[in-house]
């Protein structure tokens, strides 16, 4: 049993890294999921276009590490989240769905603004 527990903590640190690694599979349906439960779309709307406070954060989100970076750190205007709060896996879901949004469409392709 000692042995067992000597291997505890590389247990330990092994799901510590799985669970980085879940960023690699990140399900934008729970993305957006959070981005509602964690608020996000009550500054920046609700497909993250932009709302009354939040500035854009998609189409073409930042890419992944950038994005956590401002979230985990920000001194703004913007509450930050530790990952207490917003795990690294939520996180990416988040970004996965935000990722996931349709670029906006070029008018030259809408009939309407082209008379
Ligand atoms: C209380 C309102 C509020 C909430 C809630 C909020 N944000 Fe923000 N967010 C802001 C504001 C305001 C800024 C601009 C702040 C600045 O530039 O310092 C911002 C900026 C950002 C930026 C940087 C955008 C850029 O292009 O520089 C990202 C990314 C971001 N938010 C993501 C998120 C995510 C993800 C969540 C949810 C987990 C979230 N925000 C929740 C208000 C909010």
């Amino acid at each position: 049993m000692k042995m067992f527990n000597l291997f505890a903590p590389a247990a330990f640190a092994a799901g510590l890294f799985l669970g980085v690694s879940a960023a690699a599979a990140a399900d934008a349906v729970k993305g957006k999921e959070y981005f509602v439960k964690f608020q996000c779309q009550s500054c920046h709307g609700t497909f993250g276009q932009g709302g009354n406070s939040g500035p854009k954060l998609a189409p073409d989100p930042l890419p992944l590490d950038a994005m956590m970076n401002f979230v985990r750190n920000s001194t703004g205007q913007m509450p930050a989240y530790t990952a207490t709060i917003l795990n690294d896996a939520q996180f990416a879901d988040i970004h996965a769905w935000l990722s996931s949004q349709p670029k906006t469409q070029d008018y030259k392709t809408i009939p309407l603004l082209n008379q």
